[in-house]
């Protein structure tokens, strides 16, 4: 990832380089891109799975279920999500239709791989002092390897190049416990692992 050639100046010259991605087949049969968001400056970047349905309609990550989740538990830990940079490990929606409806699908392996280059560049235009990786996706993508939150939880890494990495759960996951005591647990522990990344800004 670090070695990848700068294509952009820029976020937004690089959100335009974007549009034009055929690096995977994803393309294909989203609306659109979805860039990264947020400031040049952030001090921390958070990376998410891919745009899901509303995403993919609306042009900006995270502002369907997961995003408004993500956006309550960034204000309850005192972040405002306008000075952070927020992304995604793949920028296309993958979906399958059902119906009217198009159901998520998790990207593969090589669709993370080939999406990698993308956030090699907003890594180095951003420069962030953090990185927290939502989810086993963006934590492939981050890390360039397979790996478990479980497995890393708790813990600070360093991708390469030395940027600290915290990893910890993908907010949709909080939509699909059902037990409240399971899910006001995990979200306590989401809700620490932002402030810990916070703390290192
Ligand atoms: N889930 C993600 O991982 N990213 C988004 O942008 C929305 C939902």
């Amino acid at each position: 990832m670090s070695d990848a050639e700068v294509v952009a100046d820029s976020l937004g010259a690089l959100a335009e380089a974007e549009t034009a991605c055929t690096r995977c087949p994803l393309y294909r049969n989203a609306t659109q891109v979805v860039p990264g968001e947020g400031h040049q400056q952030a001090r921390m970047m958070v990376v998410g799975e891919q745009p899901g349905d509303k995403e993919d309609l609306a042009g900006r990550p995270f502002v369907g279920p997961a995003g408004r989740l993500f956006d309550q538990v960034l204000a309850e830990a005192g972040i405002p999500r306008d000075r952070i940079f927020v992304t995604n490990a793949v920028k296309h929606f993958k979906f399958e239709p059902r119906g009217k409806r198009r159901l998520h699908r998790s990207p593969n392996a090589g669709e993370i791989d080939r999406c990698r280059w993308w956030l090699g560049q907003e890594l180095k235009l951003v420069a962030p002092a953090v990185l927290v990786a939502m989810g086993a996706s963006a934590l492939r993508s981050l890390l360039g390897r397979p790996a478990t939150i479980a497995s890393l939880r708790g813990a600070i890494r360093e991708i390469e190049g030395g940027t600290p990495l915290i990893a910890t759960i993908h907010p949709s996951l909080l939509l699909r416990i059902r037990d409240a005591e399971a899910r006001d647990r995990e979200r306590a522990q989401f809700m620490a692992d932002l402030q810990r990344a916070w703390q290192l800004t």
